[in-house]
């Protein structure tokens, strides 16, 4: 009997490349999702989580991956080695997504996962499967500020040949503004958790606070796992998830997914990981129209942004 070798991430990718294509967007309770989610979304919303799972919640770009990597070091006290088992989306599943066969969905790799496991959504705070605040799972959610988080969608869009075309430049900010891409309104994204943020004990991070002083939000981060690793170990995590090092660390790079599905030559996952390059991208009278938006969409509340540190 011939034993099948289980193929790697890499691999199932490369395998279900003819049915890549950038996928279509179709709306579930109004937030639009790329067609192969919004298919599978009653699956996930079924989903049961177990009260040791840690959630990690974002508005795609916010610092994702960074935030993955740093709570799997936590949980791992710092080994490097058994952080570099596997490729960033196989450690830490990412809960709704869903891609043509033979890749695995977020919800199939969780099944093969044992808890505590670290879960990465893009969910709006409403979509969140009601487990998650019914078993207390610990949740990080990560905000950035807006120009940022959509210079980064823009370029990601342009590189993730499965996410609608981008299009121009100027059309962008508008389609970011109207809340028309993948998972929706940034505005109702980052409102929507931080309104829940006390009721749920939410961790609300900033983008802009982790780069300023990654070794405070690093421990900010452990004691909401209640966690105590030494002063050593910290900063053996604050090094090992800088910009540069994750850049170079193949199993937190996103070098797993390959082409035609991540197209690195129009832009790298790990691109620039800065706080302020909006500045290199919007003209005065787009920042002013930006602006003058923001003031009428966020109104509301008042959360503490920052584009600039
Ligand atoms: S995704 O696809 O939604 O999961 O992307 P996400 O990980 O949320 O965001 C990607 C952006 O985060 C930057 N990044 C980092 N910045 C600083 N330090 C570290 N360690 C780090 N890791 C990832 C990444 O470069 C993307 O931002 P841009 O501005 O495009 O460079």
């Amino acid at each position: 009997m011939s034993e099948e070798k289980e193929l790697s991430f890499t691999e199932v990718i490369e395998k279900a490349s003819a049915s890549i294509t950038r996928f279509p967007l179709i709306r579930v309770r109004g937030v639009p999702l790329m067609c192969y989610i919004a298919n599978n979304f009653d699956s996930v919303w079924e989903f049961s989580p177990d009260p040791s799972d840690i959630l990690i919640a974002t508005y795609p770009k916010a610092g994702t991956t960074w935030t993955q990597e740093i709570v799997d070091l936590l949980r791992h006290n710092g080994d490097a080695e058994a952080c570099k088992q596997a490729p960033t989306p196989v450690r830490s599943p990412f809960l709704e997504i869903s891609s043509p066969p033979p890749i695995p969905s977020g919800l199939d790799l969780l099944n093969k996962t044992d808890p505590p496991r670290i879960i990465k959504t893009h969910l709006p705070f409403q979509m969140v499967p009601l487990g998650f605040w019914e078993k207390k799972c610990k949740t990080i959610y990560v905000a950035r500020n807006p120009k940022d988080n959509l210079v980064s969608y823009y370029y990601f869009d342009q590189m993730n040949m499965t996410q609608p075309e981008p299009g121009p430049w100027e059309g962008y900010i508008h389609k970011f503004m109207g809340g028309e891409l993948s998972w929706g309104s940034w505005y109702d994204h980052v409102k929507g958790y931080w309104l829940e943020r006390e009721k749920h004990n939410i961790l609300y991070l900033f983008y802009e606070d982790m780069k300023e002083n990654p070794r405070r939000e690093v421990e900010r981060i452990m004691r909401y796992l209640d966690l105590d690793l030494s002063d050593e170990v910290l900063s053996r995590i604050v090094e090992l998830t800088s910009f540069k090092n994750m850049k170079e660390n193949p199993m937190a790079n996103y070098s797993c997914v390959p082409a035609p599905v991540f197209d690195l030559s129009v832009s790298a996952f790990m691109r620039k990981g800065e706080v302020g390059d909006w500045t290199n991208h919007f003209t005065p009278e787009q920042t002013k129209m930006f602006d003058d938006d923001y003031e009428k969409q966020m109104r509301d509340v008042d959360i503490p942004f920052r584009s600039l540190i």
